[in-house]
């Protein structure tokens, strides 16, 4: 089939896309010119003359005419199982085919495209789709400019947008105006008092903002994302991509293509456990764990140990309740494949040295995940700065909803990740004989995503980075001081943590001969919610000899009254 063979040329389309209103007409024309194209011999509609990044089957077949070392034209046939998608081809076909390799990538194909208006009324999608055929052509030009014609040069799938520097323009809030933001905090008791929420470790609340979004989406544009071709399903789509890239500006990735969205914090760790893990640990090799992890960032690589007969090690906690720093180098050699550590204790709230134990990890060779499940929601997890290797977090203590959380990942790594759950959404192809993954971050992301909570993290991420990280911590800490100050009468009372300037606003505490059940039980009836319990950080509460602890987590929202309620309670229980 020769260029002059096809129905149109370029002008021809020019002139009759440009007579035509409506988007439907648009279609029903790209329809009709698909119809024209000629049929495909079925030997031919392989995996090798296969377009990768499109929805539907699409093949191309190039054939080089004249003498190849005289540059001779391509000549291109193409076919697709969809009938839109061979009005594509018959387009493309149109523009290319027939052509010398020089003339095939200078073509203005963007140019031509909006001349023709093509992109106008199509989806995200089907753009995506129509830019990897172009890829392929110019792949096959090129190959054809070597000499080269082989249709092996597949080109790359369209990759979700790079991080562009997200940064939000929306006007600062202060800590003192906050509270309307989030209704739940004004509810109230069955006899009127209000609720005192001092349990923000374990989750946070969500602001307005997040709550709308959420609504929003169900109410105005919800559809699944990144299968179906219509306009719901894009904007649906487009959204959670935002989420991903506001995400991946924050964390200081280098592109969104390094967000996975996960269930949270204890599902990330497990994939990487599972993925990375079962792939690369032998028995022998060494994992150093930190005294001070919560239970999520500890039996994952437990059971990778029995699964690989590999060793975990501890890096102590001091009796200043910071890491024993000093031991690292005795605890790391070539056999540490990996360190997990928590960049802020749960129990503790100590801050910890996160890129110094990083970088000392790297100088053996290990790979370092940071659990920033406690840092996110104070401002900081930063991929860059802490050259993590895995980072992960999650949304619900961060303003953001239940079932979504974050697993950053270095390119390489994904890259070399195998896939951990199978399904739908991961793959590029699948066939009887087995399937071929997508990249990061689609290939982590099996099945239908938690789309709504993915994009009202947002909304959560905007509200955080309004307030602000340095004036969220400042104001915990004088928080947790006015709380510690207030115990401090408490005979032989024991806080489990370090000075407040090492800390964020978590007060553990133990009260000799008072049991933290019987301080639960009595700030609940008093309105105010704390947690009471080894809070997820058994190995933690061995270390300090203790079973069980009281936990206070205070976060910007509250307030010096709600410091001073619990404070009155805690002092009362323990007389009881
Ligand atoms: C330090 C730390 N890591 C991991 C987790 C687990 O987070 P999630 O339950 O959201 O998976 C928590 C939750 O409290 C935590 O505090």
């Amino acid at each position: 089939m020769s260029q002059s063979s096809l129905r149109v040329s370029i002008d021809d389309l020019r002139e009759e896309i440009a007579d035509l209103d409506s988007p439907e007409d648009r279609i029903a024309y790209l329809i009709e010119l698909g119809q024209t194209l000629p049929e495909l011999p079925k030997e031919y509609q392989t995996e090798e003359y296969r377009v990768l990044g499109c929805q539907s089957m699409v093949w191309l077949v190039p054939k080089l005419q004249g003498d190849k070392k005289e540059g001779g034209d391509i000549e291109f046939r193409g076919s697709s199982d969809a009938p839109m998608v061979r009005g594509l081809v018959a387009i493309l076909l149109a523009a290319y085919s027939g052509r010398k390799a020089r003339d095939i990538l200078a073509f203005p194909v963007e140019d031509f495209f909006g001349e023709i208006q093509l992109k106008s009324f199509l989806t995200p999608m089907r753009s995506n789709g129509l830019h990897s055929m172009v890829q392929r052509i110019q792949a096959i030009a090129k190959g054809a400019l070597l000499l080269d014609v082989s249709p092996s040069s597949q080109p790359q799938e369209i990759k979700p947008a790079r991080a562009s520097g997200y940064r939000v323009t929306l006007p600062a809030i202060a800590i003192e105006n906050c509270r309307d933001d989030f209704p739940i905090l004004s509810e109230k008791l069955p006899c009127g008092k209000p609720w005192v929420y001092l349990d923000n470790a374990a989750s946070s609340q969500r602001p307005t903002s997040v709550l709308d979004a959420m609504n929003r989406v169900y109410r105005t544009h919800y559809a699944n994302v990144h299968r179906s071709g219509h306009q719901l399903a894009a904007q649906t789509t487009q959204a959670m991509e935002q989420s991903r890239e506001a995400l991946a500006s924050w964390i200081q990735a280098d592109s969104s293509e390094q967000v996975i969205f996960t269930p949270g914090t204890t599902a990330s760790i497990n994939l990487v456990a599972r993925s990375w893990g079962d792939a690369n640990l032998r028995p022998g090799d060494e994992i150093l764990l930190t005294e001070m992890e919560h239970h999520s960032n500890i039996v994952p690589w437990q059971q990778l140990a029995e699964r690989t007969g590999a060793i975990i090690r501890w890096l102590g906690v001091r009796d200043d309740f910071h890491l024993d720093i000093e031991s690292l180098d005795r605890l790391l050699s070539d056999r540490t494949k990996l360190v997990a550590l928590t960049a802020v204790s749960n129990v503790l709230g100590t801050i910890n040295p996160v890129r110094e134990i990083v970088d000392a990890a790297h100088r053996v060779g290990a790979k370092v995940l940071v659990d920033a499940a406690q840092s996110a929601p104070h401002g900081k997890a930063t991929a860059s700065d802490w050259d993590a290797d895995w980072l992960v977090f999650s949304g619900h203590k961060m303003l953001g909803p239940t079932g979504i959380g974050v697993l950053y990942g270095k390119r390489e790594l994904l890259e070399s990740m195998p896939p951990f759950l199978g399904g739908g959404n991961m793959i590029k192809s699948v066939s009887k004989q087995g399937f071929v993954a997508a990249d990061s971050p689609h290939r982590f992301e099996a099945g239908t995503a938690p789309i709504v909570e993915a994009i009202a993290m947002k909304p959560a991420l905007e509200y955080l980075m309004r307030v602000g990280s340095e004036a969220i911590l400042a104001h915990e800490r004088r928080l947790a001081q006015r709380a510690i100050d207030g115990l401090s009468s408490l005979s032989g009372l024991r806080i489990l943590g370090p000075s407040i300037q090492s800390k964020t606003g978590i007060v553990s505490f133990v009260i000799p001969g008072v049991h933290s059940d019987q301080i639960g039980q009595y700030l609940n009836a008093a309105g105010v919610a704390i947690r009471v319990g080894h809070h997820c950080a058994m190995p933690l509460h061995e270390r300090f000899s203790v079973g069980v602890s009281a936990r206070a987590s205070f976060y910007f929202y509250n307030t010096e009254a709600e410091v001073d309620a619990f404070v009155t309670a805690t002092l009362r229980s323990s007389e009881l």
